[in-house]
């Protein structure tokens, strides 16, 4: 689906530490090397046990660097403080797999063998492919330590749900090589790098009464596609989360709300400093004329409801130069009111779902959307998962504006 941008002239450090997914660093180091890249493979002394460095070795036309110590690393023939040296050299580091124990050592600064000391003493991107046994993926401690890495700049490709080497299917399964590849050269391609992406996510909540709320089926999976999705192409993203069912993922500013209310005030805040803005959310269209403020009792209640705020419609005021992408819902007459929508809310794009399609819009992991410009339809996805529909919408997004020249 992507187009292949080419590694020509990279120069990537693969870092290797000891867990059963090491095998799979041997085809994502034959991935790099297909589009280019000069790779020089970093061992920890445990990823050894899984995989001989002479395999790295061949397939990278360097040798292996295993040991800290020893007269110029494991080959006698490059500086005694062959850490600094190698840290000067590359233009990424990638850590695929990262055990939980590397994690750790990351977040306090340990540096007790090569890898570590070579990432100490490094000072650009870092990429961070963690895989293990799901319950240690889940432990509060690495969840913590992937948090605080990812608030200082390490860019975490999250672990999938798959066949683990513990004989059962669950989350901790390294991200296959295709898609450390992908996130690799989308973070040479520099077009989202440096651009502040602000997402609105999830359902609001309206209250009736003091426990009661008006609330829509919104799980916040779309949203968070797209942030992660933005993130995985290098930009700042800062999303304003109503209510979710699913986690948000790691590495990306979080700003949470409840009412459709909250969510003006935060995405309008935020948005001062956005440079393009996608609003996924399921913002609440009506809300009680005049909430409860003690718990209503009786047989039957009788509401009437008013019409919210039209976030998109008070934020397409403030446009500037910035990029807006609105998305929608829509069941009847979808082109026509998808046009109108455009104009009226100053939105660049508008990506319209229709929930009436098997698999589309809310709850589910897919969706299918009509994605339309000023000048009518530009694309229809057909059934896909959410993040490949996040992907699409990023490139339409991107092939529609020069986003560079936001940045001037
Ligand atoms: C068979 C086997 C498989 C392992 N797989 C993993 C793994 O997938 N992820 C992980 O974090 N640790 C795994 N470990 C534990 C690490 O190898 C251990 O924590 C080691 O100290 C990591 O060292 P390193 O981070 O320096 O490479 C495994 C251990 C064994 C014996």
């Amino acid at each position: 689906m992507y187009m292949n941008r080419g590694l020509e002239n990279k120069k990537i450090l693969l870092g290797i530490t000891g867990g059963i997914a090491a095998y799979k660093s041997v085809f994502l180091l034959r991935l790099l090397k297909t589009r280019g890249a000069d790779v020089r493979v970093v061992m920890t002394e445990s990823a050894c046990q899984f995989v001989a460095p002479l395999t790295f070795e061949t397939l990278s036309e360097h040798p292996v660097q295993v040991r800290l110590f020893g007269a110029g690393g494991d080959q006698g023939t490059v500086s005694p403080v062959e850490h600094i040296e190698l840290a000067k050299w590359p233009d990424l580091v990638v850590i695929a797999p990262t055990t939980a124990n590397t994690l750790s050592k990351l977040v306090a600064g340990g540096a007790d063998d090569l890898l570590s000391n070579v990432v100490s003493a490094y000072e650009g991107t870092v990429v961070l492919a963690p895989a293990m046994n799901d319950v240690m993926w889940r432990n509060k401690s690495t969840q913590e330590n992937l948090q605080t890495l990812s608030h200082r700049g390490y860019r975490v490709i999250s672990p999938g749900t798959g066949d683990l080497a513990c004989g059962y299917e669950a989350e901790g399964r390294m991200a296959e090589p295709e898609r450390i590849l992908d996130f690799v050269e989308r973070l040479f391609d520099s077009d989202f790098g440096n651009l502040k992406v602000l997402v609105s996510v999830g359902g609001t909540e309206e209250d009736l009464d003091p426990v009661r709320v008006i609330s829509n089926r919104s799980s916040g999976k779309m949203g968070f596609a797209i942030a992660e999705a933005a993130r995985d192409r290098g930009a700042q993203v800062t999303a304003v989360v109503g209510r979710v069912s699913v986690p948000p993922p790691v590495g990306v500013r979080v700003l949470s709300v409840r009412t459709s209310a909250d969510m003006s005030s935060a995405v309008k805040q935020a948005f001062v400093e956005a440079d393009v803005l996608i609003m996924a959310a399921a913002v609440a269209d009506y809300k009680a004329s005049s909430p409860l403020v003690r718990k209503k009792k009786g047989d039957t209640w009788t509401l009437e409801l008013i019409a919210t705020e039209d976030i998109l419609e008070s934020i397409g005021k403030m446009k500037g130069r910035r990029f807006i992408v609105g998305f929608a819902l829509e069941t009847d007459n979808i082109e026509e009111n998808a046009k109108e929508k455009l104009v009226k809310k100053n939105c660049d794009l508008l990506v319209v779902n229709n929930p009436l399609e098997d698999g589309a819009a809310f709850e589910h992991d897919t969706n299918s959307v009509l994605i339309y410009n000023t000048k009518g339809l530009l694309l229809e996805t057909g059934i896909k998962s959410k993040r490949e529909i996040a992907d699409i919408v990023l490139q339409v997004a991107r092939k529609e504006k020069n986003f560079q020249k936001i940045l001037v």
